[in-house]
């Protein structure tokens, strides 16, 4: 059986990581990787390959930065070509990015079956080209893998019910499977001289916040206001902007410390050494929760509800006041029920896509 993987982003990296794995228990299985080029930088892929030991990928597109029609039409031609020569059983995507967009549409047009993981997550929010991948992708999929039941629900309220399984998020897989290996890898703490609880983390990279001066501006400022050092690992879009819209005046290097993007297991322990996240990422709110560390998000609004009811995750917006306020009032809620599930996320997954085996 040929199973397509699409990726093309860091956190797709780690999400096919654990999936992969898994279908490695199935003889029968022969998994293709296919890896757009939409993060190229060796800090935004080879590391990850490295780390999480992902085999090489039988294809590289090499696509790189543009435009989304560019980049998404770019894929589309060389995965129909891929597909075409393949003949895969069904093609596998992640996520929200171009990538899942272009696999998706690549794959439909083929009539070839879609597996979807991370289905179901809906911002409400259609200025974010996320949430337009997403809300195209599900609705091409033939398997709908979600990580929460709310995003079962939202799947529900679109008029998808069938082949919709919740497994619980594959990123608990990761953060479980490496967690401790990647505490004793890493040196991260040592190298920008970090004490434990002792130091904020920050990550910037959503347009909606890069492509924004005010927003951006206002993020820093806030930043600049918090009582502890903070430190941000920039994507390269983020060092960019900072320097178009001349914002680095703004910026105390001995208040908020730059550092190169970091690698999955830095990234792992500098979140789980940290006071607070600030972040506008989806995946590492997520591993605030799964690390228990209280996170702000810098959006106005959320796909992961469930950190937020459970009080662990709170808005902040781009809202200089409100970063400094919701920092300063943050404390570490008593509970965090399994809102993603029992990390064996990947083993339900494969079990149902390649024996049908389904418990919900
Ligand atoms: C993409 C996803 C986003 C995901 C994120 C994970 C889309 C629409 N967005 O955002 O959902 O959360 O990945 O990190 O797919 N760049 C480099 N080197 C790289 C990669 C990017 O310099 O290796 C720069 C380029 O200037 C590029 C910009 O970053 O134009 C944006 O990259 P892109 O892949 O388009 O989107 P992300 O912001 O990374």
């Amino acid at each position: 059986m040929n199973v397509l993987t699409v990726i093309g982003a860091r956190p797709q990296f780690i999400k096919a990581c654990m999936l992969s794995r898994a279908l490695k228990s199935y003889p029968e299985v022969n998994e293709i990787i296919v890896h757009t080029g939409q993060h190229y930088d060796a800090s935004m892929s080879d590391v990850f390959f490295e780390q999480l030991k992902l085999p090489k990928p039988d294809y590289y597109l090499g696509i790189g930065s543009g435009t989304h029609a560019l980049q998404t039409g770019k894929m589309l031609m060389e995965l129909e070509k891929i597909m075409t020569a393949v003949n895969p059983d069904m093609v596998v995507v992640y996520g929200d990015t171009n990538s899942t967009l272009a696999g998706s549409l690549a794959a439909s047009k083929l009539h070839t079956p879609i597996a979807h993981i991370e289905s179901g997550l809906r911002s409400f929010n259609r200025k974010m080209p996320e949430e337009i991948n997403r809300v195209v992708t599900d609705h091409l999929s033939d398997w709908l893998f979600c990580p929460s039941r709310s995003a079962a629900e939202n799947l529900k309220r679109e008029g998808m019910e069938k082949q919709v399984f919740v497994t619980g998020d594959i990123m608990y897989d990761a953060v479980r499977h490496f967690k401790s290996f990647a505490g004793q890898q890493s040196t991260i703490l040592q190298e920008l001289s970090l004490s434990e609880n002792n130091y904020y983390l920050a990550t910037i990279h959503r347009a909606e916040n890069t492509d924004d001066p005010n927003r951006l501006k206002a993020i820093l400022e806030g930043l600049m206001q918090l009582k502890k050092r903070t430190v941000l690992p920039s994507h390269p879009r983020t060092k960019r902007k900072i320097d178009e819209f001349k914002l680095n005046d703004i910026i105390d290097t001995s208040h908020i410390k730059m550092v190169e993007p970091l690698s999955y297991f830095d990234t792992l322990t500098i979140a789980s050494n940290a006071n607070v996240i600030l972040t506008d990422s989806g995946g590492l709110q997520k591993e605030a929760y799964m690390l228990q560390v209280p996170c702000i998000t810098l959006r106005d609004e959320t796909e992961w509800m469930e950190t937020v009811k459970t009080g662990w995750n709170r808005l902040a917006g781009a809202n200089k006041e409100q970063i400094a306020d919701k920092v300063m009032t943050c404390h570490t809620p008593e509970e965090s029920p399994p809102i993603f599930g029992d990390g064996n996320a990947a083993q339900q997954i494969a079990g149902i896509l390649i024996n049908g085996d389904a418990e919900n």
